[in-house]
């Protein structure tokens, strides 16, 4: 079991299907060569039967970067895509709640039914969690606290096997390595979230679920931040387009 995860949010990127092969090509490559790393690629839902169908051999895994609310495995719901949709072609994450979904209007009740949703067919939900802005009197943890007891309220204490949380602040996320967290202030997060998912789920559950960090990820910030107690990978977006920075901050977590 690696214990170590890397998640690459290709967002709206690139633009077509030679380019998303690319990527994959060299991404792959390096990346088969960690040894306590996996790393989960979300691309665009387009792509991914394409990608997976052709590199078979590859120990990449494949992520959504979003799944329907709806439980049913099929039915009348034009343009959704169901969490068994994406299981029975390989895929085996899901990012959720990513700020820019929610920027789009989903609701924390619409974000815990895509929680339940991909646990009811047995693919990894990534919570996506972060507060728009830092203050000093700690309300930004009220909100954190908030996002995860909602997002999370369907999740079962069986269903913590499979969950991933990322801790995305928004004011880092589409910045450069400068703008991102200090590892301080991220160890001191990390913390919070730990205690937070140990409250909900009791302690046997919540230490065991994995936290990671996302927003102005790059290889310049990678090895300080993979090196902060708790963090157990990263989620990238920008960076993950580049092969060379990919490959160096999953280097980074694979050493930490
Ligand atoms: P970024 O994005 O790495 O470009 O900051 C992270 C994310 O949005 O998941």
């Amino acid at each position: 079991m690696k214990r170590k995860i890397v998640v690459a949010n290709w967002k709206m990127h690139p633009p077509s299907f030679r380019e998303a092969k690319k990527i994959f090509t060299a991404v792959t490559r390096s990346v088969s060569r960690m040894k306590k790393t996996q790393v989960v690629v979300c691309p665009s839902a387009l792509y991914l039967s394409g990608l997976k169908s052709s590199y078979r051999g590859s120990k990449v895994l494949f992520g959504s970067q979003d799944v329907s609310h709806l439980e049913e495995k099929t039915g009348s719901y034009t343009g959704e895509t169901s969490a068994y949709q994406f299981a029975g072609s390989g895929v085996t994450h899901t990012i959720i709640g990513h700020s820019e979904r929610r920027a789009l209007g989903e609701t924390d009740t619409r974000i815990s039914q895509k929680v339940s949703s991909a646990c009811a067919a047995r693919l990894s939900p990534i919570l996506c969690v972060g507060e728009r802005a830092r203050d000093d009197q700690g309300d930004y943890l009220v909100f954190l606290r908030k996002e995860l007891q909602l997002g999370l309220a369907g999740v079962t204490e069986k269903d913590t096997r499979k969950l991933i949380i990322a801790y995305e602040p928004l004011w880092a996320i589409g910045k450069s390595a400068d703008n991102a967290v200090t590892p301080d202030a991220l160890r001191q997060t990390v913390l919070f979230i730990r205690k937070t998912l140990v409250d909900l789920f009791g302690r046997k559950h919540g230490v065991r679920i994995p936290i990671l960090y996302g927003g102005a990820v790059e290889p310049a910030n990678a090895g300080t931040l993979a090196a902060v107690e708790g963090v157990a990978g990263f989620l990238v977006g920008h960076a993950s387009l580049v092969p060379k920075d990919f490959t160096s901050i999953v280097r980074a977590i694979d050493r930490s």
